[in-house]
């Protein structure tokens, strides 16, 4: 699509965008299930070899499948470039790795993803880096944890999975008084909801696994920013080898063009399912920062300017034996970790994902015995609502 049609939708460039990098005549893009690339001439080899990035050269440095969701990876956070990776935690290692060395200070949050808080508690440690984990709720405490050598301000708004926020415009702030670079994983608002390099980030990575692809049949990931931040990270790839494959950026490609569609529904059917769960005599309480009970509804509005977002989480009365029945009774929300696909998918978060962790740590994190997670699909709403409401009186 021409530069001067840029004013387009997002749902148009999504359709058509990636057809600059398709040199075939094929609506639907071929899948270069290669290795590796015919080299014309010696010269064209060494040209090849040179470039950051080249997308027909050897497929750990990139593919034309990578090339072209990438152009729309950079629509969706409207940033200079983007690299696809072959997991959420390939881009999050990929992002924070290739930004730290010995001696350095990473600045994170209390509650992150589970694999993000091994590798912020463990992985960066045993290699001399070490980090501080602040409440997120209190901007201040990013603040006092800033240290001469903190290179790297790492945030995740809405967490996982009690949905606490962290102020996006204020954190940046810090981090680059500091002189540190400001990361985020936007995963769980999602890039249609929120978008963090307006509010000063740097680099934004996500589980592409999640609401990009949408159909929970691709693992993927993904890093935006600037040019020169996005070679960095490439850098790092093309020695650490976290690639995503043909097939699956093809498939990647082929869900983000439903994404905005999706998105919308999402957001709308997990308010419903909110405001249902809210006024439920078997529900302690409702974590979702759409919902005006909500602590942090207010910074929500501000950073969070196309929707709440499809996740949420709630807490049942009577713990983790009724926990335990309402997964165990339900039929359209299906009992699986994950989230971000078009299905409606039910975890109990204290038994199911943060297993590893002692009674103290869950505490910590605010993972109640009797928290529910639910990433609302794009089923009927009312069918979602009906199927919450059976299990729950069951
Ligand atoms: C918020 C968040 N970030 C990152 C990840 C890791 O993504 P992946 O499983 O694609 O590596 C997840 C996975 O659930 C996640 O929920």
């Amino acid at each position: 699509m021409s530069e001067q049609k840029r004013d387009y939708g997002l749902q148009t460039r999504l359709i058509h965008d990636a057809h600059n990098a398709n040199d075939t005549t094929a609506v639907s893009p071929p899948i270069f299930q290669t290795s590796t690339f015919l080299l014309r001439t010696p010269e064209e080899g060494a040209e090849l070899a040179a470039e950051v990035a080249p997308g027909a050269y050897y497929t750990r440095y990139g593919s034309p499948n990578n090339k072209q969701v990438e152009i729309l990876l950079a629509e969706l956070e409207e940033s200079e470039a983007a690299l696809a990776l072959g997991s959420g935690m390939a881009a999050i290692t990929t992002a924070i790795l290739a930004n730290v060395q010995k001696g350095d200070h990473v600045v994170a949050q209390q509650t992150h993803y589970t694999a993000t808080l091994s590798l912020l508690a463990e992985t960066l440690p045993r290699y001399g880096v070490e980090v501080t984990q602040v409440d997120q709720r209190d901007t201040e405490s990013f603040a006092h944890a800033i240290r001469p050598n903190t290179r790297i301000v790492y945030t995740e708004t809405p967490t996982n999975p009690t949905m606490d926020l962290t102020d996006l415009r204020a954190t940046a702030e810090i981090a680059h008084a500091a002189g540190a670079l400001a990361i985020t994983d936007n995963t769980f608002a999602s890039a249609y909801n929120q978008h963090p390099l307006e509010f000063g980030y740097d680099l934004v990575t996500h589980s592409a696994t999640k609401y990009l692809n949408g159909h929970a049949d691709v693992t993927a990931g993904a890093i935006m920013g600037s040019r020169a931040l996005i070679d960095t990270v490439w850098e790092y790839s093309r020695v650490h080898g976290p690639v995503l494959h043909p097939f699956e950026s093809w498939l990647l490609r082929r869900g983000l063009q439903t994404y905005g569609l999706r998105m919308a529904v999402h957001n709308a059917n997990a308010l419903a399912v909110a405001q249902f769960l809210e006024q439920h005599s078997q529900v302690e309480r409702v974590y979702y920062p759409g919902l005006p009970s909500h602590p942090q509804h207010a910074l929500a509005k501000q950073q969070m300017p196309g929707g709440f977002g499809g996740m949420l989480s709630f807490e049942v009365k009577g713990g983790y034996q009724r926990a335990y029945e309402v997964v165990r009774h339900t039929e359209v929300c299906l009992l699986a970790v994950s989230l971000g696909g078009v299905e409606t998918l039910i975890t109990h978060p204290a038994s199911m994902i943060h297993a590893h962790q002692s009674d103290e740590q869950r505490e910590t994190a605010g993972i109640s015995p009797g928290l529910l997670r639910l990433s609302v699909g794009v089923e009927n709403v009312e069918d979602i609502i009906a199927d919450l409401d059976s299990a729950l009186n069951k």
